[in-house]
């Protein structure tokens, strides 16, 4: 049976719990462009997120055309180096259908404390980003893979890795499929202490 609606729940509750309930990892999209305005919005209302002391450690590089094309190349090559140039060229095509790319970095820190909390901050804009463009009707990736620590990456992105790290390469547009996902019940990941 459905667990009643609780007392508190209001149409907007709801809403904004089924926002962060149905925000789904897309792997497949449309070929249908992205207002670069609507995204611009969408970064704009992310560094709202919470940050310690009000670092705002994050910047956000959107790509263009060319720099796409540049990931797209030293994809190749990365891949090529490990697992050969057929998988490297499946791999390529792939990635060359991602229609929207943003990276998300994070600013370097000595202290090991402040480091943390600044990629924490940096994850909870990541996620306000994704939710925002989810609302619009954009789907998005969230990516940390090996090219997003590759220094030749820093280099087409434009940003110094000693003073830097990418938090994500995320890739967004318009939902082809969207997946299923599932969450552990409530009681798996919740203590409630007396
Ligand atoms: C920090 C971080 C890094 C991620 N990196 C990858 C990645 O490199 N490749 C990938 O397929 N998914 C990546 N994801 C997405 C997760 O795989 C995805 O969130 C998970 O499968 C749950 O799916 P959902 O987002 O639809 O709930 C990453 C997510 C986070 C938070």
């Amino acid at each position: 049976m459905k667990k009643p609606a609780p007392s508190y729940e209001t149409p907007e509750v709801r809403e904004t719990a089924e926002l962060i309930r149905g925000r789904r990892t897309i792997d497949l999209y449309l070929q249908t462009p992205v207002p670069g305005e609507l995204v611009r919005d969408a970064i704009e209302t992310a560094i709202w997120a919470p940050n310690h002391h009000v670092t705002e450690p994050w910047r956000f590089y959107l790509l263009g055309e060319e720099a796409k094309t540049r990931c797209l190349d030293l994809c190749y090559d990365i891949v090529s180096a490990t697992k050969g140039e057929e998988k490297a060229a499946f791999k390529r095509r792939s990635w060359s259908e991602k229609p929207g790319w943003l990276v998300v970095t994070c600013e370097r820190s000595d202290d090991e404390l402040r480091q943390r909390e600044d990629y924490g901050a940096c994850c909870a804009a990541v996620q306000n980003l994704l939710l925002y463009l989810w609302k619009v009707g954009l789907g998005s990736k969230w990516t940390t893979g090996p090219i997003t620590r590759d220094d030749r990456f820093a280099e087409i992105v434009g940003f110094d890795p000693a003073q830097a790290f990418v938090v994500g390469l995320i890739w967004f547009g318009y939902a082809k499929v969207t997946p299923e996902q599932s969450r552990r019940p409530l009681a798996e990941v919740l203590e409630t202490l007396p």
